[in-house]
């Protein structure tokens, strides 16, 4: 297969063309970025980590009959993925109470919530991705009723496969954040990455509320032994079933 241009260039990833239409090249970037871009910096070996965790996570879940853009993982960083048009929506679901729940809401974090929570944010950088409503949703026509139903039903799917598979890694899912696309036949799938940049991560054999953190949140807030922690990820996820 032979790469052609770089169509889009993300804080994460870069995405091009190939020879063949319906693929593209995902390439994982070692840049790492949070608070909309305000806070810059890099991790080493991220970009090969988090291609290697979205690699076997989405496998996992397409075993499990969970459509993914996946097709395979192609040298260190790369990932070869069937061509989707992204929904700009990004669908949080959270287990444990963190982040922007906490500052918004004024929950404790740590707090387990009854069930899970969905959400919708507009993935849209110069608006700094706000949160929305579900009526906003569809004044902004980002997707119809039936998809958001879709969209929500497999988001709580996938989250009861993924924080299985983490609880055997002795690793809580706190929260994580996906985006779907729409194929050739419009069909939704799962798209982009899911990796500790996109998930909170807590390690369940330490109960220090810094120690346990190992995702993106160690670099977000200076926690130190950034890439420790995402290569501990790793390899869990590696030697798990
Ligand atoms: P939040 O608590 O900051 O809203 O984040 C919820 C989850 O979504 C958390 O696992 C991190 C992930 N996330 C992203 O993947 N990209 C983003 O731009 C943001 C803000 C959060
Ligand atoms: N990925 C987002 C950004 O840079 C936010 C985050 O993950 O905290 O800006």
């Amino acid at each position: 297969m032979t790469v052609r241009e770089k169509l889009y260039e993300g804080k994460a990833k870069i995405l091009y063309a190939t020879d063949d239409p319906d693929v593209l090249l995902t390439y994982f970037k070692d840049d790492a970025t949070a608070f909309n871009a305000q806070k810059r910096g890099s991790i080493r070996g991220k970009g090969a980590i988090n291609c290697a965790i979205t690699s076997h996570l989405f496998q996992k879940l397409e075993a499990v009959g969970i459509p993914t853009h996946f097709i395979r993982q192609v040298g260190g960083q790369e990932m070869q993925v069937r061509a989707v048009k992204i929904v700009p929506l990004e669908v949080v679901v959270r287990n444990i109470a963190a982040g922007s729940l906490c500052r918004e809401t004024g929950l404790p974090v740590g707090k387990v919530l009854p069930q899970p929570l969905v959400e919708f944010y507009y993935k849209n950088d110069a608006l700094g991705d706000p949160l929305l409503t579900r009526d906003r949703l569809f004044l902004l026509e980002l997707a119809t009723p039936e998809q958001v139903d879709w969209l929500r039903s497999q988001a709580l799917q996938i989250n009861n496969i993924l924080s299985a598979f983490f609880q055997d890694c002795g690793i809580t899912l706190v929260d994580f954040k996906l985006e779907f696309g729409l194929d050739h036949q419009g069909q939704l799938i799962l798209a982009d990455e899911i990796s500790p940049d996109t998930c909170r991560l807590w390690d369940q054999a330490e109960d220090d509320p810094t120690r346990r953190v190992m995702d993106k949140d160690r670099f977000r807030h200076d926690l130190g032994d950034v890439e420790s922690a995402y290569q501990q990820v790793l390899q869990r996820v590696l030697s798990s079933r």
